[in-house]
């Protein structure tokens, strides 16, 4: 017998970039009829459907078209640098974009999925929980934080994913991940300094995409933090991938943040206070409750 959820009209942003490339993959393989929005790079599964996400008539237009019963919102400006330095750019892309993408969503009477991010909080802590403020400390973090808010104000059924650094083994949106230019350069030869005191938890896109499927299969509403399950520095990730691939570690060079000039400010400079972990099957048991 089919599922209830099987073969939902799925519509997803961001289709063309690193996450939202692997969920219309795995989406489509769960037997889902996904849309796939994109805007300067094609998406590569799913139907494409080239879409400015900031132009609310052409929002509305492909939302009535699509008709869809789940969106899942990821289209972002991703680069925090970019966003500190064209602020204009940046509000109207993750916060005007995100209110025409939740009022179309009511209009549709859909589920919203919005995938948000780690840098929402300062990062003086760490292992945040979903309970704790925010308190974003650049402004692509606050971007993320002001969508937030039109997702919870405008929308009746949502949920917002926080994510925390994502790799993959496939370049995505004309860009390379922090894990494949790693590699690409250590295979060149090329000397690379890794944070050590800056610690995340780095998430692989084919693990946050199967948690989001089964958020969206389920329908599960409210916020969850949905990240790999250890909390590292990015010198010790750095490593780590260099030795799962056979790559030879040693020109990875240890670097503090204050040796870096930043444009935004980054997150998580002290030590881990503890550690913590979500993962899937954690995110079975919380959904149990
Ligand atoms: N990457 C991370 O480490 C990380 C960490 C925490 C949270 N997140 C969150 O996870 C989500 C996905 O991130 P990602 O790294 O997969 O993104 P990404 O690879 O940088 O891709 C960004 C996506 O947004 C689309 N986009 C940007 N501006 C748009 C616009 N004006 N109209 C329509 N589409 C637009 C891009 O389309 P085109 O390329 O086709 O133009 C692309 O598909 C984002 O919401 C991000 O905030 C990411």
């Amino acid at each position: 017998m089919e599922d209830k959820w099987s073969r939902l009209r799925l519509l997803i942003t961001g289709a063309s970039g690193l996450y939202g490339s692997k969920l219309a993959n795995l989406a489509e393989k769960n037997g889902h009829k996904v849309f796939s929005v994109y805007n300067q790079h094609q998406a590569a599964f799913g139907r494409p459907v080239r879409l400015e996400i900031s132009d609310k008539e052409q929002v509305q237009k492909i939302f009535e078209e699509v008709a869809p019963e789940v969106v899942v919102h990821a289209a972002t400006l991703t680069d925090v640098d970019k966003c500190e330095l064209n602020k204009e750019l940046a509000w109207k892309t993750n916060v005007e974009g995100t209110e025409n993408i939740a009022r179309a969503t009511k209009t549709e009477n859909a589920f919203l999925m919005y995938i948000s991010t780690d840098y929402v909080f300062n990062g003086e802590t760490g292992q945040y929980k979903e309970t704790d403020s925010p308190d974003p400390i650049n402004y692509y973090g606050l971007t993320k934080l002001r969508a937030e808010e039109q997702v919870k104000t405008i929308t009746n059924e949502y949920c917002i994913t926080r994510t925390s650094v994502i790799y993959g083994a496939t370049p995505a949106a004309g860009k390379i991940n922090f894990a494949l230019w790693l590699l690409n350069n250590l295979k060149k030869g090329e000397k690379v300094k890794a944070l050590i005191d800056q610690w995340n938890s780095p998430t692989l896109n084919t693990n946050l995409a199967r948690m989001s499927l089964e958020i969206i299969e389920r329908r599960l509403t409210g916020t969850f933090h949905l990240s790999g399950a250890t909390r590292i520095s990015r010198y010790d990730f750095a490593r780590m991938v260099a030795q799962t691939f056979n790559v030879e570690a040693s020109a990875i060079i240890p670097t503090a943040a204050k040796e870096f000039s930043w444009v935004a400010r980054p997150l998580a400079r002290r030590k881990p206070r503890r550690y913590w972990k979500i993962n899937h099957s954690q995110l079975n048991v919380r959904c149990k409750k």
